[in-house]
């Protein structure tokens, strides 16, 4: 069966209870259920982290991206800083989207720029949860 990785970064574990007036009153357990309930429509399976860590985010990728039809990621604060995250989704050579929940350009000026969207197909950004289904549709029809 095809699978798609998908990895939420930093503070994600606080969906819910962080900024709620920005990320919503869903937890992300919601998120998750909404996440696997796609991927049975679409028939494919997930593979799914939550990390609040930078090297167990590549350790994954690394390990769960190849085979992959494609990755769903949300960075949090990393897309504005992390190369290790851009190089090793330039290294997988899996198709990517990166999500993010709020608009990011809508907001700070340093949330406007993602070093880790460079790696990516494409990016949604400002969608909220249904940014997750919109990128796993889109890979399915790769
Ligand atoms: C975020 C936007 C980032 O700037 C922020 O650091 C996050 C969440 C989003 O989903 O809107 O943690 O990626």
């Amino acid at each position: 069966m095809k699978r798609i990785v998908i990895v939420n970064g930093p503070n994600l574990n606080l969906l819910g209870k962080r900024e709620p007036k920005i990320y919503g009153t869903r937890s992300h357990a919601d998120l998750i259920r909404t996440v696997r309930a796609k991927a049975k429509d679409l028939g494919v399976t997930v593979s799914v982290l939550q990390s609040n860590h930078e090297g167990e985010i590549v350790d994954f990728l690394q390990k769960e991206g190849p085979g992959a039809l494609g990755i769903v990621i949300n960075p949090g604060a990393l897309s504005h800083y992390s190369l290790a995250i851009y190089d090793c989704l330039q290294a997988l050579e899996v198709p990517t989207v990166e999500v993010h929940l709020s608009n990011i350009h809508a907001r700070e000026e340093f949330r406007s720029k993602s070093v880790t969207a460079r790696a990516a197909k494409g990016v949604i950004t400002g969608l909220g949860f249904e940014g997750y289904g919109l990128a796993m549709e889109f890979l399915t029809t790769l």
